[in-house]
């Protein structure tokens, strides 16, 4: 095992907030859920949040999951291991993902649910409202997570959108409050203004975009960054040469070795897939390790255009 491992059954013990060393041993990844359909998944390892709460390290993406399809494949990932579904109003399947909820076997504890605000529902009383609407399409009394999706700077309506999530918390509707697609100008904001900084910020982040800057930021204020489009929605990053090197070496496949390094940079990551194997393929990846070098090379394929969609949040609104 590494020097750098220094989890103890998902508690880091080097530091409170050392996300740059969330990554974990085989052998403590290998617990097996009770409750669980099929018992002989993986499951993904946990860490604590700054707020006490525990994330599962890897999670299952719902982007373009809805209706009776998206019902079988987030049942189908559950069935994988995964225990983390991520969420958003405006991904249309927060009614699907409560079909989940009430079709599995896993209790409720089990589960780590996450939902998103979006742009168009930042102001206080109607962010209340939303975040009550999203739990009522999942027949769900909280969220373990729930995020504000985007700044929107020009708007101008984040802070607000902030102070209605820390009131559904007071609330009891939600266990972590965080953002996601904040920069750190954001983020020095929530702080200045309101005095509580989200735990976690779920970003853009695979080897063209590899967020150094936004990590280090989140780590020094006790931020656990999560990787959306981890695997940089299959784009051409699949076909990398100097990541295919890698992947050979460890007789892994590409995206392996990517969610590899993600999790090695201490990032949580999220990636969705259809397919059964491509999802048991992207949990398993607590069997072997990247060394420094490996992981060095594959930061060194950091793009200052590689954004994949050229979502800039400082500029980018969703609504
Ligand atoms: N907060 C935000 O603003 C934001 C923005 C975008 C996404 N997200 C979240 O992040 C999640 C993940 O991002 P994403 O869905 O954009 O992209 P992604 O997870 O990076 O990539 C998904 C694509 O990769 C393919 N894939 C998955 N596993 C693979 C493997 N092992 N080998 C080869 N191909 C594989 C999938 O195809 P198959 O399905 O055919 O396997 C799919 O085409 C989303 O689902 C969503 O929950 C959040």
């Amino acid at each position: 095992m590494s020097e750098n491992v220094l989890f103890n059954q998902g508690q880091i013990i080097s530091s409170k907030y050392d996300f740059s060393k969330a990554y974990l041993s085989a052998e403590l990844f290998k617990k097996k859920d009770s409750n669980g359909p099929e018992p002989s998944a993986n499951q993904p390892e946990k860490i604590t949040l700054s707020d006490g709460n525990e994330i599962p390290l890897i999670g299952f993406g719902t982007y373009t999951l809805t209706g009776g399809a998206g019902v079988n494949t987030m049942m189908q990932a559950l069935s994988t291991g995964y225990r983390a579904l991520d969420s958003a109003v405006n991904y249309e399947n927060e009614g699907a993902v409560g079909e989940v909820i009430r079709r599995t076997s896993l209790s409720r504890e089990n589960l780590f649910i996450t939902s998103k605000l979006p742009g168009r529902h930042q102001r206080f009383d109607e962010a209340i409202a939303t975040i009550q609407e999203s739990l009522y399409r999942m027949h769900l009394d909280y969220f373990d997570l729930y995020l504000i999706h985007w700044p929107n700077p020009i708007e101008d309506h984040y802070v607000e959108a902030w102070q209605a999530l820390i009131k559904a918390q007071k609330m009891g509707l939600i266990r972590s409050i965080g953002v996601s697609n904040f920069l750190p100008e954001h983020l020095e904001r929530l702080e200045k203004e309101t005095g509580v900084l989200p735990v976690v910020n779920q970003v853009e982040l695979h080897p063209y975009w590899s967020q150094a800057k936004q990590r280090q930021f989140d780590k020094d204020h006790g931020i656990f960054t999560q990787a959306w489009s981890p695997l940089g929605r299959a784009n051409t990053v699949l076909q990398d040469k100097t990541i295919q090197k890698i992947a050979e070496a460890h007789n892994k496949s590409i995206a392996q070795i990517i969610l590899r390094w993600e999790l090695q940079l201490g990032v949580g990551v999220i990636p969705k897939s259809s397919s059964s194997k491509r999802q048991f393929e992207n949990l398993d990846l607590f069997n072997f390790e990247l060394s420094e070098e490996e992981v060095s090379s594959i930061l060194a394929l950091d793009k200052p255009d590689g954004r994949t969609n050229n979502q800039d949040p400082a500029t980018y609104q969703e609504f």
